[in-house]
Formats: C-alpha cells, sequence, structure tokens
C-alpha cells in the first residue's frame, strides 16, 4: 500500500523510480517518437499541366498524342531519337527545361505483359526518381480509370518512405502534390479512394511493422500498432491472447518459442466481416519479431535481418486493413502468431518436447525452425474457433526457400489444387509471383520423430523448405484447404524495386487481397 503511493507519486513527477527498475523491460528509452516524412498528396484531373515535372508513360518510343504542344512534342521527339529511348520497362529519361516545363521524364511501361501492372511499375519507378523533385508533379499517357488508379496505387508504394530514425542531416523531401491525368478523372479518384489507397495503406503498415527494429516491435508492440491502424474500421473484431490464456488452451509451441524472451507472447486474431455469407478465410501469418535462433543461436552476420521475420503476420494485418478500409465484401481472419526467439536462461533446448493445443506432441531437434511450431498452434486455433473455409499461411519459413527460389517467387505448397490455382492467379494479377512446389508424403516419414509424433527439423536438411511445409501441414486439419506461402526470399528488398523502396516489400498484401476478393 505505501509502496504503490510512493511510485504514484515518482511517476506522476514523471521519475523514474530506480525500484521499479525490475518492471523495466529494455533500455525503457524509446529511440524515437517522431513521424517518418511527410509524403506527396495524390490527386486526378482531365487536364495535362503546362509547367512543373511532368511524367508520360511511354509504351515505345512513340509519343502519345494529344498530351503536350506542339513545340514540346517536336523537341520530345528529337529527344527520343537522340537517346535511342524505346520505353522498356524499368527505363526512364530525364529531360530538363523543354517547352514551359522544368522537367520532362519519359518512363518505359513496356508493351509487353499486363497494361495495369506496368502502369503501377513505371509510376513507382517515377515516384522514387522524382523523390527530391522540388516542383509539382504530373503524370500522364492517355490513362484511363483503372491505369489512373493504378498509378496512384504505384506511386503510393513507390514514394513510402521509412526515415523517422534520422536526426542529423535529414532531408525532408519535398511534398508538392503529384498530379494524375486521366480522360476519367472522377472515377479514377473515386476508385483511388474506395480502393486502391487502402490497399497503399495496407502496404505501408506492413512495411512500417517489419522496418521497425525488435527493440520497437515486439509482440505486445505489434499488437498496439496494428489495433491503432484499424481505429474504427466498421465491421472489424479483434482478439488477442496472451500466454495466461494460452497456456491454459495448452498452446505449447507459441508459448515455448516465447520463453527465452523476456517479451511475452501474443496471439492475434483480426476478424473482418465484409457482409458476404459463408465461411472465411482465415490467414495466419509467422510473427516472429526477432529470431536469433535461440538456444541453437544464429550466426552474428545479418542475423539483424531477423527482425523482419514476422513480415508474414504484417502482410496478412495489411492485407485484412485494406479489405476492411476499402468494405470488400467478403469474410476474412487474420491471425499473427506473435513471439520473439530469443537465448534467455528459460530458453527451449535442443531435444525438448513440446504440445499443441490439439495434444500433438513434437521433439524440438534445433530451436531455429521456430516458425513452423508457432505456426502449429495458430493453425489449430483458428481452425477449432473459426471454423474457415479455407487457410492460407504466410511466413519466413526457410532460408532454403530462397535458395530455390530467390527474390523472383515466394514458395507455394498446397494440398488443394483449387486454392492453389487461386493464390497463382493472385500472384499473377498483382504481379506477386508464386511457384508452387512438391509436398511429397515421404516428407513426413522423415519428420517422424523417435520419441514424439514429430520431429521439428531433419538432421541433415534434405528439402528444406518442403520439410518445413510439411510440419506446418501436419496440424492442419485434412478436410480444410491449406495453402503455405513460404516468403524468406521476397519479403525484403535488398535493392529497390519498382514499386519497393530497399528495405520491407510489403510482399503479399497485394496478393492476399487479390485472393480475398475473389475466392469462394
Ligand atoms: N526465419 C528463419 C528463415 C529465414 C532465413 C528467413 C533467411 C529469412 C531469411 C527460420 O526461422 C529459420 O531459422 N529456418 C531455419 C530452419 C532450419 C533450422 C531447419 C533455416 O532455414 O535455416
Ligand atoms: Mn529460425
Ligand atoms: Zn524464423
Amino acid at each position: 500500500m505505501h509502496r504503490t503511493f510512493i511510485a504514484l507519486a515518482l511517476a506522476s513527477a514523471a521519475i523514474t523510480p530506480a525500484f521499479g527498475q525490475a518492471d523495466v523491460i529494455g533500455s525503457g528509452v524509446s529511440p524515437s517518437a517522431a513521424a517518418h516524412s511527410q509524403t506527396r498528396p495524390i490527386s486526378f484531373s482531365a487536364t495535362v499541366p503546362t509547367s512543373g515535372a511532368l511524367v508520360i508513360m511511354m509504351r515505345n518510343s512513340t509519343l502519345p498524342t494529344d498530351i503536350v504542344d506542339m513545340t514540346t512534342a517536336q523537341a520530345l521527339n528529337a529527344a527520343i531519337a537522340a537517346a535511342k529511348f524505346e520505353g522498356k520497362e524499368g527505363t526512364s529519361l530525364s529531360l530538363r527545361g523543354i517547352g514551359s516545363y522544368a522537367r520532362i521524364v519519359l518512363t518505359g511501361t513496356g508493351e509487353e505483359g499486363d497494361r495495369v501492372t506496368n502502369i503501377r511499375n513505371a509510376s513507382g519507378k517515377a515516384a522514387q526518381d522524382l523523390r527530391d523533385e522540388s516542383q509539382p508533379v504530373s503524370i500522364t499517357g492517355g490513362l484511363n480509370q483503372d491505369e489512373a488508379a493504378a498509378a496512384a496505387l504505384g506511386y503510393a508504394m513507390g514514394q513510402y518512405r521509412f526515415d523517422r530514425y534520422k536526426t542529423v542531416d535529414r532531408k525532408t523531401p519535398p511534398t508538392n502534390p503529384v498530379l494524375i491525368v486521366s480522360n476519367d478523372a472522377q472515377g479514377a479518384d473515386s476508385l483511388w479512394k474506395s480502393r486502391h489507397s487502402a490497399l497503399a495503406e495496407g502496404v505501408s503498415l506492413s512495411r512500417d511493422l517489419t522496418n521497425e527494429p525488435a527493440n520497437v516491435i515486439y509482440p505486445e508492440t505489434f499488437v498496439e500498432r496494428v489495433r491503432a491502424a484499424f481505429g474504427n474500421t466498421a465491421n472489424v473484431k479483434i482478439e488477442v491472447l496472451d500466454e495466461p490464456m494460452m497456456r491454459k488452451l495448452g498452446m505449447g509451441t507459441l508459448v515455448g518459442v516465447g520463453q527465452g524472451s523476456r517479451r511475452p507472447s501474443r496471439l492475434m486474431l483480426v476478424e473482418y466481416r465484409g457482409g458476404a455469407d459463408g465461411a472465411p478465410l482465415a490467414m495466419v501469418g509467422k510473427g516472429i519479431t526477432f529470431d536469433s535462433g535461440g538456444t541453437s543461436l544464429k550466426p552474428g552476420a545479418g542475423m539483424w535481418e531477423m527482425k523482419a521475420d514476422m513480415s508474414g503476420a504484417a502482410n496478412i494485418m495489411g492485407a485484412v486493413l485494406s479489405l476492411a478500409k476499402s468494405k470488400a465484401q467478403v469474410n476474412v481472419i487474420g491471425v499473427a502468431a506473435l513471439s520473439e526467439n530469443m537465448p534467455g536462461g528459460n530458453a527451449q533446448r535442443p531435444g525438448d518436447v513440446v504440445r499443441t493445443m490439439s495434444g500433438k506432441t513434437i521433439e524440438i531437434l534445433n530451436t531455429d525452425a521456430e516458425g513452423r511450431l508457432v505456426m502449429a498452434d495458430a493453425n489449430e486455433y483458428v481452425i477449432a474457433n473459426k471454423k474457415p473455409g479455407a487457410l492460407v499461411n504466410m511466413a519466413t519459413l526457410t532460408g532454403s526457400i530462397v535458395g530455390a527460389l530467390n527474390d523472383e517467387y515466394a514458395g507455394l505448397f498446397s494440398r488443394d489444387d483449387r486454392l492453389a490455382a487461386a493464390v497463382v492467379a493472385a500472384g499473377t494479377a498483382t504481379g506477386e509471383e508464386v511457384w508452387r512446389m512438391p509436398l511429397h508424403k515421404n516428407y513426413l516419414d522423415d519428420m517422424k520423430s523417435d520419441i514424439a509424433d514429430i520431429k521439428n527439423v531433419v538432421e541433415g536438411g534434405g528439402p528444406g523448405a518442403g520439410l518445413g511445409a510439411t510440419f506446418v501441414g501436419f496440424f492442419v486439419d485434412k478436410a480444410v484447404p491449406w495453402a503455405h506461402l513460404d516468403i524468406a526470399g521476397v519479403n525484403w528488398a535488398d535493392k529497390a524495386g519498382p514499386v519497393t523502396p530497399k528495405g520491407a516489400s510489403g510482399w503479399g498484401v497485394q496478393l492476399l487481397d487479390a485472393l480475398a476478393r475473389n475466392w469462394r
């Protein structure tokens, strides 16, 4: 009683009490309270401005007609010829002081592939090329409603920035508006406001969660950030299980992986009911907020990248945010299996046996194969409690998938051809491509444990990504269509891509958004 009184008095005087130190996890000093620098607001117009910085989308070397005046067109055609500019995807030609414009950037879309995707990508590249442009920016090139909205999405994704920790010489890039020109400016504007802007928000949420260091994002703060992002969005229900609740339910893998950390595990469920009938699509993501490997400690070089080991969960929350904010007529449940894998004194040891909430037992031969462990309890929980019509997993599960597919594709594992086809289609449509990998029945034999139902690794490795997927599938009711995406190769951009500045890519938000809209 007396002690509480003193603590309260000191807290209200904003003094950290010395005897309260035992309650502080980490240093207790947050690295920043700042926000990222502002980005350009996006709007639409039916007419092409006659000044500022103009981006023209080019399919080939032919300038689209009726965009600029005759003398400007002549100068541009001379520049196109002199530079041998062919409008190829990923190329651009930047010119200064042409006609009444301070700058004209010809940006190639190419002619092959999906036009809308090409325009999204070219616009994302333009956003990165024009990051420091102080002039107002406009984008044109005969864009119809869908293309203009895609250009807005690409621009929003391309101009994403994560700079809130820069305090020395932080250059604040210009925040002049970007104007997208379309013959259906109103239609594009309403498509952007009602749908694509929500998708951009979902991608930003995922990237923010993933780029944040692990001293800032851990299970509890992941939950807080996601709650804040949803605010009071309609038809959304959030449930969070803490450790005592999970222990009571016998969720030995989720609590077990977190037991070596001072940061307690969480299971977060975000349910969005968009009015459709039928069972929800469940999406379960790996949310390891830092993967040190645990007792089976990882080598030091590159270990920092394991702050991104929660990107599966982040992408899923981003996709649910997009669906909910755009009022999509779908029912989805996003689940984040949140733990920090650390080698503390109470950490799991190789050889430990744990059990999941269904009672299945696991011999842990390597504590670094922790993603599959947390996925087991999370999948069992959502199947038992939410009766989903289908289940999609997304996880940075194995280094093995990086060796197989690098960052060109995510690995798709599925026991259900119809669901697999829908995932492939969503990947193709969004440019987040997947490649289907095998789940041979021998893999499960290989994973038999001598003393438990299953072991979490096969010594000597073998087909690592397939073994990991097989392990996860062992805990999924065979009656539920199930697909697992191993995103270890695509979740982080070592160098910038068209719509992906360096860092967390948010890969999968668009795919899951498309899948949920088309799956039934
Ligand atoms: N989070 C890693 C997988 C990973 C590796 C993601 C590289 C991104 C980049 C995962 O938890 C892990 O450590 N997997 C092990 C499994 C092994 C012990 C069977 C791996 O891939 O080495
Ligand atoms: Mn690991
Ligand atoms: Zn991991």
